[in-house]
């Protein structure tokens, strides 16, 4: 088998990376390394969960009051694993702990960064064979190096994130993730083990035809959304219409989708929960840094989800996230 040498990894991708900034430390390479392993980890498994007992509920559930799937705890803890070992995470929080983790010991407490997961998002479509993923945010510590992070480390507005990204175990496995730098994407190849740069540099269509959204809550949204979703599928020829609707409750699918495609992908509030479901610090913010590295944009409906300062971990947040006037439409509506 011929091997392509222009192909670069991860791995190799990160420290080119490092190579133009003389000062950076390599610590946050090492981060997304970790982080690309424990990805490789969870492939492995969710590959083979019909094979094995891995697949299905655990009998519990979590912070949330959500199911909790097998699977969930497996990923959370492979996560937690490598960055507890790594020397690049002073703790973490996800959406599978009630409270945050300090690593706490004397490597740990000496590294600048904080992460916050959702080790694998769409569970709910585990048992059925479709797309799940995990997602993940960066943030720099703003406690002091040398001691223990803090709970402000993790509350921090998603514009102070420094990197955040998403593994998608789909049809092929993808790592994309984002710094201010750009929005990269790669792919596993399964041959060589190695995630490999695929769609570099990647940029969200500033339009397109698909909205995703769940239309089971149509009457419990509010009357902007339910105007909105109708002018799509209104839409005449002229305007690019009628809109495609796709959803797949797997919301790294959908935006995945939609960042390749363009498109717009909402979690209103509905009238029994206004708040929505999405978690603001281990879904939205991830996405939404990567959606406007990528030329796209992210609101709650109302202001920019990035310059929402969280005041608990698991806070949950209305969200639309997409192409740039798909998203300007919407929000004459909305708004
Ligand atoms: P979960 O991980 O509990 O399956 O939640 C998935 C999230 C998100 O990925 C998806 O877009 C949304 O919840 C789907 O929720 P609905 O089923 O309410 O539409």
């Amino acid at each position: 088998m011929a091997i392509n040498r222009k192909v670069q990894t991860l791995d190799e991708f990160t420290l080119q990376q490092l190579r133009d900034f003389p000062k950076a430390t390599g610590e946050l390479s090492n981060l997304l390394r970790d982080i690309g392993l424990a990805a490789k980890r969870i492939n492995v498994e969710v590959n083979k969960a019909g094979l094995v007992d891995i697949l299905g509920d655990y009998g519990t559930t979590n912070i949330q009051g959500e199911e909790v799937k097998k699977l969930d705890i497996f990923a959370n803890n492979q996560l937690m694993g490598v960055l507890r070992h790594g020397i690049s995470c002073a703790g973490i929080g996800s959406e599978e702990m009630d409270d945050f983790v300090v690593f706490d010991d004397e490597t740990s407490n000496k590294s600048k960064y904080v992460c916050l997961f959702d080790p694998l998002d769409g569970s709910s479509n585990i048992d059925v064979n479709v797309s799940i993923g995990t997602i993940f945010s960066v943030f720099r510590r703003v406690s002091d190096l040398g001691n223990p992070a803090t709970e402000e480390d993790f509350l921090q507005a998603g514009n102070k994130q420094v990197a955040a990204g998403y593994v998608i175990y789909g049809s092929s496995t993808m790592l994309v993730y984002a710094t201010r730098r750009g929005v990269n994407g790669f792919t596993l190849d399964q041959s060589i083990g190695e995630f490999t740069l695929s769609h570099p540099d990647m940029k969200c269509p500033p339009n397109g035809r698909i909205y995703s959204v769940n239309h089971g809550n149509f009457y419990k949204y509010e009357e902007g959304v339910k105007q909105y979703i109708t002018a799509c599928q209104k839409k005449d020829a002229t305007s690019g219409g009628p809109y495609t609707q796709r959803y797949i409750a797997s919301m790294v699918a959908d935006v995945h989708r939609n960042l390749i495609k363009g498109g717009i992908f909402m979690y209103p509030g509905t009238s029994d929960r206004p708040a929505g479901k999405l978690r603001l610090l281990y879904e939205c913010n991830p996405f939404a840094f990567i959606a406007e590295v990528a030329g796209g944009k992210a609101t709650d409906g109302k202001g920019r989800i990035l310059d929402i300062v969280p005041t608990k971990l698991h806070q949950r947040t209305p969200f639309f996230v997409g192409s740039i006037e798909m998203m300007e439409e919407m929000e004459t509506y909305v708004k």
